[in-house]
């Protein structure tokens, strides 16, 4: 029997953060920050304001520093004029009801010399050149190869995520969550495809997770932890990534998650060609707090997951680029304007502000 679907208008109390729904927008890059500084512009305000009935948004992967940067026209949240474009973005989604948190993005090897500083070489745990592309100059090119990073250098990257929290309270966000998934640099640390390190960052599986470990702990000294969350892919293959043993990485990984109090994992449960079965629903039992589910999900779906303890909440992705009013849509089991896929990234209003809510459809 389908769940009832009311449940996802169910409020949430998110530690000390009252959810007034279970829709939660997942993070979206979108590639239409300013091309000089990297700041949220204006236009940013006001496709985050038009979908401030989320539960909660997540905002679109925001790099730390330059060098955590890996595609034209991503936002950052390094510099005072990003602060400011932010503080604009939080202040309009708090004024319409809203609440945000900000995804702390470092890409690690997916990236191109020309967006890096001094055009070096972008940075990984090991040098191992991804097979992916990544898009810079209006055209998708092959990403650099990876130097590695020294032990030495490690520290300052964690260093990296701390300012960048502190920028994110500075900026009026209610949390952060740390972008641990896709293949980007926590998750390089994560997967022994990607991590062939012989220091204290590789190797047996702790020491592969010190590295997400540490940046969590970094943010923690500037939210308290109801207020931090962490994204994960577990089973996706994006940007390269493999794992032999994805059930052993991700079960330590969330068991430690779980002793730092954060309060939440946020699970995308894309999967490659080899993980079909990964268990989603054992790796959720690992964590105490609040479990957010993605990928693929519909209505009914989403409910279900809710309902029989999978998911505490669901994250939309495409839907809610779609559908700035995708709560209300769903509850009112209203039909969904379709996402346009070449306007995803990069562009201006097209695509990006102007899928109308369900009144003016
Ligand atoms: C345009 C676009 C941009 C995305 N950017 C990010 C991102 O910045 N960070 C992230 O963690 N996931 C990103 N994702 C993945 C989504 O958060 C989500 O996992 C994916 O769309 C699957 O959910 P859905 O089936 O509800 O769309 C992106 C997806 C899309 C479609």
């Amino acid at each position: 029997m389908a769940a009832d679907a009311s449940i996802l208008q169910s409020s949430y109390q998110l530690g000390s953060l009252t959810l007034p729904n279970r829709v939660i927008m997942a993070p979206m890059t979108r590639n239409r920050a300013d091309e000089e500084t990297m700041a949220p512009t204006d236009l940013m305000v006001e496709y985050y304001r038009q979908r401030a009935s989320a539960g909660l948004i997540i905002t679109e992967g925001t790099q730390i520093s330059q060098q955590g940067q890996g595609y034209q026209q991503t936002p950052g949240i390094y510099s005072e004029a990003q602060v400011e474009g932010w503080s604009k973005i939080t202040d309009a989604v708090h004024k319409a009801g809203g609440r945000i948190f900000a995804q702390l993005w470092h890409v690690g090897r997916v990236s191109h010399i020309t967006l890096q500083p001094g055009n070096n070489w972008p940075v990984a745990p090991s040098a191992l050149p991804a097979q992916t592309k990544t898009y810079v100059n209006n055209g998708f090119v092959t990403v650099s190869a990876p130097r590695a990073l020294q032990t030495e250098e490690i520290p300052g990257i964690v260093r990296d995520f701390l300012n960048a929290a502190e920028n994110a309270k500075r900026a009026g966000f209610d949390g952060v969550e740390l972008h641990g998934a896709n293949g980007y640099l926590i998750d390089q640390f994560l997967h022994d495809g990607t991590n062939h390190r012989h220091d204290a960052y590789g190797g047996p599986v702790e020491n592969r997770v010190r590295f997400a470990v540490e940046v969590t702990e970094a943010v923690l000294r500037v939210f308290e932890p109801s207020r931090v969350g962490f994204r994960i892919s577990p089973a996706s293959v994006t940007n390269d990534v493999r794992e032999r043993n994805p059930a052993e990485v991700f079960g330590y990984l969330v068991k430690c998650l779980d002793a730092l109090n954060i309060g939440y994992v946020h699970c995308n449960e894309m999967t490659g060609p080899d993980s079909g079965d990964f268990d989603f629903k054992a790796l959720r039992r690992l964590f105490r707090r609040t479990w957010i589910a993605n990928f693929g999900y519909t209505r009914d779906r989403a409910a279900q997951a809710i309902a029989e303890g999978d998911a505490d909440l669901v994250a939309f992705g495409k839907p809610f680029l779609a559908n700035p009013d995708l709560p209300m849509r769903l509850a009112r089991n209203a039909p969904l304007n379709t996402p346009e896929q070449a306007t995803f990234y990069g562009g201006a209003e097209k695509g990006y502000t102007d899928y109308p809510a369900l009144a003016e459809a």
